[in-house]
């Protein structure tokens, strides 16, 4: 179906687009109270994700309720280690936890390497209905982690400050570490790849957990195995946000990408010169900025659009929405993005 509002793929491609396109991470879910009320008549999380119907209209919410200019698959990143064979479950309040990790050859054996489309059949199931049901109002974004962060997780176990036995692993066992890292990754592009078949217009990649690695680390563990996404993936643009990663920023730059995500304490202008002209820049407004009055929103993102002029944009957070932010100041975000942006 022919997209009515495709300022999203034109920004990402390069392309002369009449506003800067305008959505946020972490935008499904989290702040909206009809998020809320759907979640509410499930047992949580999981089940609503793999729901197809209920992923399908909490992933359309943002839509209708911010006004943004796409729409981002209600997922979560966790679901590519449970399609490998390891589960996770999501405990309230506290996220994601893995009653098993992934640290020995033994561990190692148990994995595969997902299939997208069947092993995520439900995924599949809710891009189609909301590509439906969206009518070509906006894109659809499909989204996936960056095998390091991934392998952070299973690792891990669960969140942390540190990360320091995913880290461990790195320096005592450099050959599990790739090997664990290229089972992610081929799992991934199958993932990717099957979002792509099911209806996914644009692909985001999210290395949350990229700025914990020093420079020499990252580009070993994960520049090198999101670089191999990339040059895979060719069919729809591409975007690469690694939080934290200020210091990849000029090796980001020669990725098979169209989009480079900045996190907000990524200067603008700076990161223009490290990356290149021939990218499109992705974010960047601090998220805690939302929480600031509609004046001081206003103005937070009047200056973000303004350091941004005259180069390839797309507007959104330097991270996802904290879940406790106004709705009614991510509508000011986006308004003043759509207003001020023309010509
Ligand atoms: O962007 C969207 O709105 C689409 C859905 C989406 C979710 N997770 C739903 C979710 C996306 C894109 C993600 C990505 C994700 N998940 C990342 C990368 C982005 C980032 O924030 O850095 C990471 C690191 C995760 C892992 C994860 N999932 C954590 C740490 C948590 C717990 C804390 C939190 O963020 O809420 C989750 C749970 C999760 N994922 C929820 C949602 C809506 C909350 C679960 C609930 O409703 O109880």
């Amino acid at each position: 179906m022919q997209l009515q509002n495709d300022l999203l793929l034109r920004a990402a491609r390069g392309e002369k687009t009449e506003r800067t396109p305008v959505w946020l991470m972490r935008q499904a879910g989290r702040i909206l109270p009809e998020y809320r009320a759907v979640r509410d008549s499930v047992s949580g999380f999981i089940e609503l994700a793999q729901t197809p119907e209920l992923a399908a209209e909490v992933t359309i919410q943002p839509v209708d309720i911010l006004g943004v200019d796409a729409a981002i698959i209600f997922s979560d990143i966790l679901v590519i280690p449970e399609a490998m064979g390891l589960p996770y479950e999501m405990v309230e309040k506290r996220g994601p936890w893995f009653p098993e990790t992934v640290r020995s050859q033994t561990d190692l054996k148990k994995l595969r390497v997902a299939d997208g489309e069947n092993d995520l059949r439900y995924v599949m199931d809710a891009i189609q209905i909301t590509k439906k049901n969206l009518k070509g109002r906006v894109p659809l974004i499909g989204f996936a982690g960056a095998p390091w962060t991934i392998f952070a997780y299973m690792v891990e176990g669960s969140g942390s400050k540190t990360f320091s036995k995913s880290r461990e692993k790195l320096y005592r066992d450099p050959v599990f570490s790739h090997q664990l890292l290229q089972l992610i990754t081929d799992s991934t592009i199958n993932y990717l790849k099957a979002q792509i078949r099911a209806g996914a217009d644009l692909v985001q990649i999210f290395d949350s957990w990229a700025g914990i690695l020093g420079p020499k680390q990252y580009e070993e563990f994960s520049l090198r195995y999101i670089s191999q996404i990339c040059d895979a993936i060719t069919e729809v643009p591409v975007t690469v946000f690694a939080k934290g990663a200020f210091f990849a920023r000029e090796e980001m730059g020669k990725l098979n990408c169209e989009t480079i995500g900045l996190d907000w304490n990524m200067g603008i202008a700076e990161s223009r010169k490290l990356i290149g002209a021939n990218k499109t820049l992705q974010g960047n407004l601090d998220p805690a900025a939302l929480y600031g009055n509609e004046e001081q929103v206003r103005k937070a993102t009047l200056d973000m659009l303004d350091e941004f002029k005259g180069s390839r944009h797309i507007a959104n957070l330097g991270h996802g929405l904290y879940p406790d932010i106004d709705p009614e100041m991510v509508k000011i975000f986006v308004q003043t993005v759509k207003e001020f942006s023309k010509g």
